[in-house]
């Protein structure tokens, strides 16, 4: 019932953006410069929140645009409408409805879907992880000077010592091919997906990571922060491999390598 619902709240958000996609529809600014939101976020996010309530309407919801719909109910539901929105604002087709499960704090279940492109990618805890229902792996590279990486960065913070900036800097200076797609949760499937080699992000919040962070480590990588310490999606760094880079990658990250 959990599944089948995650399924049904994802394809539900995903069929209200597609409607709205190169269309005309309010665009408005949040905090900082092009941090946007649009009538399309919300109109996802209230057709999620209408097929979660509907079944579990005791259960805790944790969503961009609404903030905490808070209960005692040991599931959590955190929800990404769009994830990607400022290419979606411009008609880019990498943006996805992201929405992760957490039962007593451990995510057990994530979907990730990009209707432009029709990717589904889902993952349960255990399970492992599926993109359009066939099981996906990650890459086998073991050479972070050989990988193809990808990266985010967040609307503010960019500046900081050892921060977005900086850590870009030395990577593309070491000649790794490193992507800036805009939107976290592809950029974690398509690690679990085996196409990069590593994502990394400053600053992410609870709702761009939470699905995509489960379904990577569910096709076999590994998710940390920038201590190394087992992944939380409610601190800011994200390290997100196929685990046979981890290390060395993180080391460049932290500048000791
Ligand atoms: C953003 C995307 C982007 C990342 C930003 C996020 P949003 O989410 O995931 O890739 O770099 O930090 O805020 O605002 O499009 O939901
Ligand atoms: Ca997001
Ligand atoms: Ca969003």
């Amino acid at each position: 019932m959990l599944k089948a619902t995650l399924i049904r709240a994802t394809e539900a958000g995903a069929r209200v953006i597609q409607d709205f996609f190169q269309g005309d529809f309010i665009i408005s600014n949040k905090e900082g410069v092009n941090n946007l939101v649009t009538e399309a976020d919300h109109a996802a996010e209230k057709a999620i929140f209408e097929i979660i309530k509907k079944e579990f309407p005791d259960h805790f919801i944790l969503s961009e645009e609404a903030g905490e719909l808070a209960s005692e109910s040991s599931y959590k539901w955190i929800i990404d409408p769009i994830d990607g929105t400022v290419n979606f604002a411009h008609g880019i087709p990498i943006c996805c409805v992201s929405i992760g499960l957490e039962q007593d704090g451990e995510m057990i279940m994530g979907a990730v879907y990009n209707p432009f492109i029709e990717e589904f990618y889902f993952a349960q805890k255990g399970y492992g992880a599926t993109l359009n229902d066939k099981k996906i792996e990650v890459s086998k590279e073991t050479d972070v000077l050989k990988s193809c990486l990808v990266t985010g960065f967040p609307y503010s913070y960019l500046d900081q010592p050892n921060g977005p900036l900086d850590v870009f800097s030395r990577l593309i200076r070491k000649g790794v091919p490193l992507r800036r797609l805009g939107s976290a949760a592809m950029d974690l499937c398509w690690v679990a997906a085996g196409r990069f080699d590593g994502f990394y992000e400053h600053k992410l919040q609870a709702w761009d990571s939470a699905a995509g962070y489960l379904i990577v480590e569910e096709a076999g990588g590994k998710v940390s922060d920038f201590s190394g310490k087992k992944y939380s999606p409610y601190q800011p760094h994200i390290l997100a491999t196929n685990g046979r880079i981890h290390d060395d990658l993180l080391k460049w990250i932290r500048n000791e390598g």
